[in-house]
């Protein structure tokens, strides 16, 4: 018989949710956050600490973002290579965010103590290995930065792994835990102590007016002193749509029989695969991510499944695949995350472009925006900057992402389309033109057609048909729609409309 894989992450899957209540009529609060994943909760928790009264609104479930899709590596080890942050930022930029990220590290350990979270918090090892010949070289020059960069690195030909491989970096004192353990667990610590918690209440147009910001919400409105957008990507048009990339990564969680190493481990494949284990209670899972491609632009997101289990089976010996899932990155155009006072405003923030890093991003995150809240100094407020503008880091990578979203913007509305709505099964979806409209046509399990507007609210591109996960996904700047177009993340502020 077939084994069943049930699609979500190991974590919500396994993880008894939390409720929280929606917001209705008017509140005041020292500083609204937007977002209740791991940035908001964290930056809540810091805030309440320094006695601010905090107000979290979530458009959706808490945790109900990339938090509960992540793989939980908390580490030094960015997706950027040092060297290539030292040759764009300065050897001086190379340290700023290597200390910023051992400093998170040491933050998410200290609320895991402080506030007695059990979520499975370990300290293991985060090794960077390569199987290529090719990367060897790669890899030394980046020991040597790292090194000078003040990461605790050695040099290894062997990491346990059950497969060779030809060269590894190890950074020690490095950490996992379980996501949504801690996450909930942070929240049932804060909710009350300063800190308000609403749960599906959308935020909608914010405005900063005699010194304080106003946020439309669903049912009611709330007015602070500060916002902070901690919703991924903030929402509507902001310069920083081109500055950040979204990319889709897949994970697989299995269970196996056989001891695996307890670490973090990445490959340097491109894109690359991703591991780490799992120990709950008696059962040892194996947790393999990786096969990463720009959001909408997979005609086939199944295959992506595939590979990954392919790659998996290739290297380890598995019990059973229990979990599959995929979720989004925000790659940054230069490199680093953009952290700080949304460019031209005063009083809103956001925190955003944290690429597969966002563990320990989303606690430097928390940290500077409490800082720059309570305008106290902060070594990272510069380097993170999202008015920073670095010509040599981003250029290049600036114009291929920005030329992708315009080819998109503009080859996506000439695609002739000549299918018909007949020709679509049960629970598939297809674009079909219609008197030179794009019409996002999904036909649900029970046979019954939906029909939308294909094109995306937030700047009009077409949204693509998301084969494995049953969504419609943006290929510019990444906002998704459920089959039948209520918004599930990124920046768009609404769902698809009803075609006419
Ligand atoms: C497959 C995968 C594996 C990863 N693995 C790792 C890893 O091993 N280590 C690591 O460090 N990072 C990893 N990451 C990245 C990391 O998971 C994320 O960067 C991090 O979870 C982001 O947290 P966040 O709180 O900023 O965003 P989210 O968790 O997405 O939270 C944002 C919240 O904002 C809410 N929201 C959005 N718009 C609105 C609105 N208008 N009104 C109200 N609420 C709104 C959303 O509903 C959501 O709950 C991984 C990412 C992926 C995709
Ligand atoms: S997310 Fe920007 S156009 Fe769709």
């Amino acid at each position: 018989m077939l084994h069943r894989i049930e699609p979500g992450s190991l974590w919500q899957a396994t993880v008894p949710q939390r409720a929280y209540p929606t917001l209705q009529g008017d509140e005041a609060a020292d500083v609204l956050i937007v977002g209740a994943g791991l940035t908001g909760l964290t930056a809540a928790a810091l805030l309440a600490r320094a006695g601010k009264q905090v107000i979290v609104i979530d458009r959706r479930d808490l945790g109900s973002g990339v938090t509960s899709g992540t793989t939980a590596h908390i580490t030094a080890i960015l997706d950027t290579r040092f060297h290539q942050i030292a040759n764009d930022f300065g050897s001086e930029g190379a340290k700023l965010a290597a200390q910023s990220h051992l400093d998170a590290i040491e933050q998410i350990a200290g609320l895991v103590s402080d506030y007695g979270i059990d979520c499975e918090f370990l300290r293991v090892p985060g090794c960077l290995y390569t199987e290529s010949d090719r990367d060897i070289d790669m890899l030394h020059r980046e020991l040597d930065v790292m090194l000078r960069a003040g990461l605790p690195v050695s040099g290894l030909s062997e990491v346990g792994l059950p497969f060779p491989i030809k060269y590894a970096i190890e950074v020690g004192n490095q950490a996992m835990f379980n996501p949504l353990k801690y996450l909930y667990g942070l929240a049932d610590a804060i909710s009350g102590q300063g800190v308000t918690i609403y749960e599906n209440t959308a935020v909608g147009d914010v405005k900063e007016e005699d010194g304080r910001v106003w946020a439309a919400v669903e049912g009611g409105s709330v007015s602070a002193g500060a916002l902070i957008y901690a919703t991924h990507i903030p929402p509507g048009l902001k310069p920083v749509d081109t500055q950040v990339a979204p990319y889709r990564s897949y994970v697989i969680a299995c269970k196996t029989d056989h001891q695996y190493p307890v670490g973090l481990f990445w490959d340097t494949a491109r894109p690359y695969n991703y591991i780490r284990t799992y120990h709950d209670g008696e059962q040892t899972w194996l947790i393999v991510g990786g096969k990463d491609h720009k959001t909408g632009q997979e005609a086939d997101t199944e295959s992506a499944y595939q590979a990954l289990e392919r790659t998996i089976r290739e290297h380890f010996q598995l019990r059973t695949i229990e979990y599959r899932w995929s979720a989004q990155v925000y790659e940054p155009v230069d490199g680093l995350a953009y952290i700080g006072v949304e460019p031209g405003a005063e009083r809103i923030y956001y925190a955003t472009g944290y690429a597969g890093n966002g563990m320990t991003y989303a606690n430097v995150a928390a940290r500077l925006l409490t800082d720059l809240i309570l305008d106290r100094p902060n070594p990272y407020a510069e380097l993170y900057s999202p008015s920073r503008f670095k010509p040599a880091a981003s250029i290049t990578d600036f114009v291929a992402e920005n030329v992708n979203a315009a080819a998109r913007l503009i080859g996506d509305r000439l695609a002739e389309d000549a299918e018909v709505y007949g020709e679509i099964a049960n629970s598939e979806g297809k674009i079909i033109r219609v008197n030179g409209e794009q019409v996002a046509a999904y036909r649900d399990p029970h046979g019954v057609l939906h029909r939308l507007s294909a094109v995306c609210p937030h700047m009009k591109c077409i949204v693509h048909w998301n084969t494995a996960e049953k969504t419609w996904d943006c290929p510019c700047h990444g906002a998704r729609y459920t089959a039948t177009g209520e918004w599930i993340e990124g920046p768009a502020k609404h769902g698809l409309t009803k075609a006419e």
